[in-house]
């Protein structure tokens, strides 16, 4: 069969179509088209082409003038992108292959010059590398963003103590910035972990080719330096196969989201009616059809219900790799949606979430009520009796026994008379009703990473001139 050239030069609007004898099923085309989920890459894609453009130059494989035009060509093929002019042919099977469709149309056979001594394997590895770069600067910053307004809230609220917990259960009183900054500590080691990736996929891959390196005589740490990597791939066979940074990536992503989640499971116990420690923004709550009282965490639960979606595509990206022979196979473009997907979805989670804490109404006194009902200075009695020479186990055994009588008797542990008391062991004296209060069980917490006032204001200070 004879195939129709169209005006850009590709036969059948395909850039490999020569050795086929018929042209592309129509199910395979829909089927293998990438172009809705990579169209996203298009900047990057087009500032590597011109990179690649400017090697091939110094390279002698393009004249000067050949390299004004083409690089005039893609400038003009981006601000149509800007001005969202771009129009997609419905051959495009990715964002590689439109965009050099479309400088073709533009600047003639000339364009056909560009993709000398590139593959897309080895194009489609620098887009997301490039691409990557920028989201992981941009969402380390997001992170920032929510330490900052989680120590805001910290200091605002730095003397309100709360219940500690353990096992859900009332263990010890802590400050409720204590808390707070516990997540400040959790996305700063997150802001690392996306910082290491970083590091690790700024290298460049450009010039291995589709799999094996290229013919031409390109300077490699030429285009490195136009595209701002200090380093260049060693590999050519790793190069366009390796999606490690992706996996570390999603893998960051997935931690982060895991911690995203966890903060607002304890805003929907928080907010309930059962515990009232805090009250959710209206706007970022929904009501019920039905139910005319009800107030709904639906964002929370849906940072919480997102979050398997997220550890999905980091399975999704391992399982893709697990069995995959070198080099590139076309398994790999299933890469892209997997990935986006757990960026969008993160990035939108931590934003979202950020504003709510923004305005998160704390309860000061139903904390505060909280922390001291219960039994939740008996380890300061224990504590008190080992001050008095009892071996720690036999304080723990003498406070549990008092405990059980406050419980039984339904009286709170600071309501029995030092008389009382002595009927349990007779280390205790006037001295313990200072040790059983609240503020004095959360002020002995004073070593490096405790919950006394002391050491949390102290952390504030850091973290805020940290995070400035
Ligand atoms: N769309 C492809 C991807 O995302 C680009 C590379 C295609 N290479 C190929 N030899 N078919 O992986």
């Amino acid at each position: 069969m004879t195939k129709g050239r169209t005006g850009n030069g590709f036969a059948d609007g395909k850039a490999w179509s020569g050795r086929f004898r018929e042209p592309t099923h129509r199910l395979v085309e829909a089927f293998t088209a990438s172009v809705t989920v990579d169209r996203r890459l298009y900047a990057e894609d087009i500032q590597g082409s011109i990179a690649h453009c400017k090697t091939l130059e110094k390279a002698r494989v393009l004249t000067p003038g050949e390299t004004r035009t083409i690089v005039r060509g893609l400038e003009a093929v981006k601000s149509e992108f800007h001005r969202g002019r771009f129009k997609f042919a419905p051959h495009d099977e990715d964002i590689h292959m439109a965009i050099e469709r479309r400088l073709t149309d533009l600047i003639g056979p000339l364009g056909g010059k560009l993709h000398t001594g590139r593959s897309r394997n080895d194009q489609v590895a620098l887009d997301v590398r490039l691409y990557l770069r920028d989201q992981l600067e941009d969402f380390a910053k997001r992170l920032q963003g929510c330490q900052r307004v989680l120590v805001a809230k910290a200091k605002a609220h730095r003397n309100v103590p709360m219940p500690g917990y353990t096992h859900l259960q009332r263990a010890q009183p802590v400050l409720f910035a204590h808390h707070l900054l516990a997540y400040v500590d959790m996305l700063e080691r997150d802001k690392g972990r996306i910082q290491d990736a970083h590091k690790r996929l700024n290298v460049m891959p450009l010039g291995s080719g589709a799999l094996a390196g290229t013919n031409y005589p390109v300077d490699r740490r030429y285009t490195a330096g136009l595209l701002g990597f200090p380093e260049v791939t060693t590999n050519s066979l790793d190069a366009v196969s390796d999606r490690d940074f992706m996996i570390e990536v999603a893998a960051a992503l997935s931690i982060t989201m895991m911690h995203l989640s966890r903060l607002s499971e304890e805003l929907i116990i928080w907010s309930s009616q059962e515990f009232r420690f805090v009250d959710l923004p209206d706007g970022f709550c929904t009501g019920s059809s039905m139910m005319p009282q009800k107030k709904n965490p639906d964002v929370p639960e849906l940072v919480r219900g997102k979050t398997g979606r997220v550890y999905g595509h980091l399975i999704n990206l391992l399982t893709t790799m697990k069995a995959l022979p070198l080099s590139y196979n076309r398994d790999l473009q299933e890469d892209k949606p997997a990935l986006f997907d757990a960026l969008d979805t993160v990035t939108t989670s931590l934003e979202v979430l950020t504003e709510l804490m923004r305005r998160l109404k704390v309860n000061r006194a139903t904390l505060k009520q909280a922390a001291e009902g219960g039994a939740l200075l008996a380890t300061e009695l224990a504590d008190y009796l080992v001050g008095k020479g009892l071996p720690f186990r036999e304080a723990h055994g003498v406070t549990g026994r008092v405990v059980r009588s406050a419980l039984e008797g339904r009286r709170e542990l600071a309501s029995f008379t030092l008389q009382e008391l002595r009927r349990f062991s007779d280390r205790f004296d006037k001295g313990v009703f200072a040790r059983l209060t609240v503020q004095a069980a959360i002020d002995r917490k004073a070593q490096i990473g405790g919950t006394a006032r002391g050491q949390v204001e102290q952390r504030i200070r850091r973290l805020e001139r940290m995070l400035s």
